[in-house]
């Protein structure tokens, strides 16, 4: 069974053995394996976060009326770290990460650790479970700093104590179509996120909400549910877990963030790297209709990575789009994935050496 946190947080001594664990690396997917350690740290209401710690990785425990059981105070991260092939271990844009983190908890009405401590814990628990990260080229550790309400409350107010946390899992291609093209369903009786709600942020809440719709997708053959806007159903918004794009000749747009939109960093970083090769990138509002129209389509997320979208259904319509060798996000993917991966050479300050 695993620890309690109580038993977990004993001291220990970190196992800095060099040797990869036993997994079997050329078939990892996107479910969890549990690693050796996490880092936690706790902190008061109204007070800072001060001091963390790495413990063994288990169970924890929280009252029955802990505020993110009961009323969900709680928002998440993703980041991953990636081996190079001499070693070394990379972590993408986590600064990007612990902003988000901070805009997320103040709508949560929680403390947020500050940036410096938001990454140094993702690097102690990277460090901590190097044994975990995959060997170059064969998936990368993703890791989940959760910050929650994990004091007791009954009416709704915010938690008398927070806890951060982070924890780690080697992972593959998040789909198990692994790379091959996607096949979307738009979504038109559901929504993901409303004006003024929080899909603007990585609340736990957004999440568990979009499984209905996911499933009932999959059950029919799609990969994955494509969300429009709740207003006048009219607009793209994203997919369950990712951002979406549209490429149409020269041209890339994707739904700009307004409050509904997760503000990915993928997105911003697949942004970037298209703007440098030439296109001309939009962040503006995309209708069903021009997606429809477009070259072509694609996701990007920190767990997806960019993924080609090959067909979108619409009212029993389904429209095929450009992939393979010929599409624009095989190039901008391999830009992305060379930094991460240290292979090509990180001219933006965007890879940080744990
Ligand atoms: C990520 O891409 O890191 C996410 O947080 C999506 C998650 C729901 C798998």
């Amino acid at each position: 069974a695993a620890p309690s946190l109580q038993q977990a947080c004993e001291p220990f001594t970190i196992n800095s053995d060099d040797e990869s664990a036993d997994v079997d690396w050329d078939n990892l997917g996107f479910s969890l394996m549990p690693t050796d350690y996490m880092y936690v740290m706790k902190c008061a209401r109204e007070k800072n976060f001060e001091q963390g710690q790495l413990s063994r990785y288990g169970n924890i425990e929280f009252s029955p009326s802990a505020a993110i059981l009961n009323y969900g105070q709680g928002i998440f991260e993703g980041a991953k770290a990636c081996r190079k092939a001499d070693g070394r271990l990379l972590l993408f844009r986590p600064d990007q990460n612990a902003i988000r983190m901070q805009i997320g908890a103040e709508r949560m009405c929680m403390p947020s650790p500050s940036i410096d401590q938001f990454v140094d814990a993702v690097k102690q628990t990277v460090a901590a479970n190097k044994r975990w990260v995959p060997p170059p080229g064969k998936g990368s550790l993703y890791v989940r700093p959760l910050l929650m309400g994990s004091g007791p409350v009954l009416g709704i107010a915010p938690a008398p104590e927070f806890t951060f946390l982070v924890y780690a899992s080697p992972v593959g291609n998040y789909f198990k179509e692994g790379l091959a093209p996607l096949h979307l369903y738009v979504e038109d009786e559901f929504d993901r996120a409303s004006y003024g709600g929080t899909g603007g942020i990585k609340a736990i809440s957004n999440y568990a909400p979009v499984m209905k719709a996911q499933l009932r997708a999959k059950s029919r053959g799609f990969s994955d549910v494509l969300y429009l806007d709740s207003v006048k159903k009219r607009y793209v918004e994203e997919v369950s877990a990712s951002n979406i794009f549209t490429v149409k000749g020269n041209l890339i747009a994707t739904p700009a963030t307004n409050g509904t939109i997760l503000p990915g960093v993928t997105r911003r970083s697949i942004i970037e790297i298209a703007r440098d090769l030439g296109y001309q990138v939009e962040e503006r509002l995309v209708t069903v209709d021009e997606l429809l129209d477009a070259d072509e389509a694609f996701c990007t997320g920190t767990a997806v990575g960019v993924a080609s979208v090959g067909s979108i259904t619409y009212h029993n319509t389904r429209v095929e789009f450009r992939t393979g060798s010929e599409a624009v996000c095989g190039g901008l993917y391999s830009i992305l994935v060379g930094i991460q991966r240290g292979i090509i050479d990180d001219n933006k300050g965007w890879v940080v050496e744990i």
